[in-house]
């Protein structure tokens, strides 16, 4: 008997797993192993994601960060960057339709000065037009974890402060409408971070696997988060259980 059903499991998280965050890595080895080119690797991923923030809408997942574009990924190919590009615009097109018909907040993460105007209004647009939906989609996009921390210190330094704690810091985050995410999830096979969410992801919990982004499925996201289920989260603290112990 199979494992799993055809049908994706179905079950509420939403008392256990505020946010979750998923490194979409793969999508160019994906293509390579069909012999396609790296593009429609890329478009296979956007379809993927489309899959993916659905399955963890319905799983009670109030938000789903996911990594786009990072910083870095301008020293790809022009053609390359070129073909995330239009998907990037096409998945706005989309937005801007459906805004109004989905509970979804969208938030892009990420500088946008360095995307086209054209692109940087209709982001503008898209957040403005959510920013009132209780579910959260976080899109990092020409997004690096460095970059942000800067970006954060430079704003604060802008507002006349010369000293700053913590509180300050995430505040000035990008993601400072949203809970730190509990679980990072790296398709792709490797074991690494990739300048993701450093300040945000302090302690977050991993599942890493070799599976590509355009091949990732509903059953494997539904393992990961059970699996996250099972975690003992310390945060530097002790379990319940060994916090009693007794001294003489
Ligand atoms: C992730 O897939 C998507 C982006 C970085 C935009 P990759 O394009 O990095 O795919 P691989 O890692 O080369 O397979
Ligand atoms: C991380 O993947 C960035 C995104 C998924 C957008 P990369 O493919 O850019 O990361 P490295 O180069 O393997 O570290
Ligand atoms: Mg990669």
């Amino acid at each position: 008997m199979a494992l799993w059903s055809k049908k994706p499991p179905v079950a509420d998280f939403s008392d256990r797993i505020q946010h979750v965050a998923f490194i979409m890595d793969g999508n160019g080895r994906w293509a390579k192993r069909r012999g396609l080119p790296r593009k429609a690797g890329h478009a296979a991923g956007a379809e993927a994601f489309r899959r993916v923030i659905a399955y963890c809408h319905s799983l009670g997942i109030r938000t789903v960060t996911v990594y786009a574009f990072s910083t870095e990924n301008w020293s790809r190919p022009q053609d390359e960057v070129a073909g995330i590009m239009q998907l990037l615009d096409r998945f706005m097109e989309e937005e801007l339709r459906d805004a109004d018909s989905r509970d979804m907040r969208v938030v892009f993460l990420g500088d946008k000065a360095a995307l086209t105007r054209a692109q940087r209004e209709k982001a503008e647009e898209i957040e403005q037009r959510t920013r009132n939906k209780s579910y959260c989609l976080n899109i990092a996009l020409n997004y690096g974890g460095r970059d942000e921390i800067v970006h954060a210190c430079n704003t604060l330094l802008a507002t006349g402060k010369t000293a700053v704690d913590a509180a300050d810091l995430s505040a000035a985050m990008y993601t400072a409408h949203s809970p730190d995410p509990d679980l990072v999830v790296r398709t792709g096979g490797d074991y690494r971070i990739s300048n993701f969410l450093l300040w945000q992801s302090a302690y977050a919990e991993y599942y890493f696997t070799k599976t590509l982004w355009p091949d990732l499925k509903e059953k494997e996201i539904f393992h990961a988060l059970k699996d996250f289920c099972h975690r003992h989260r310390r945060f530097g603290g002790l379990d319940p259980e060994d916090r009693e112990e007794k001294t003489e």
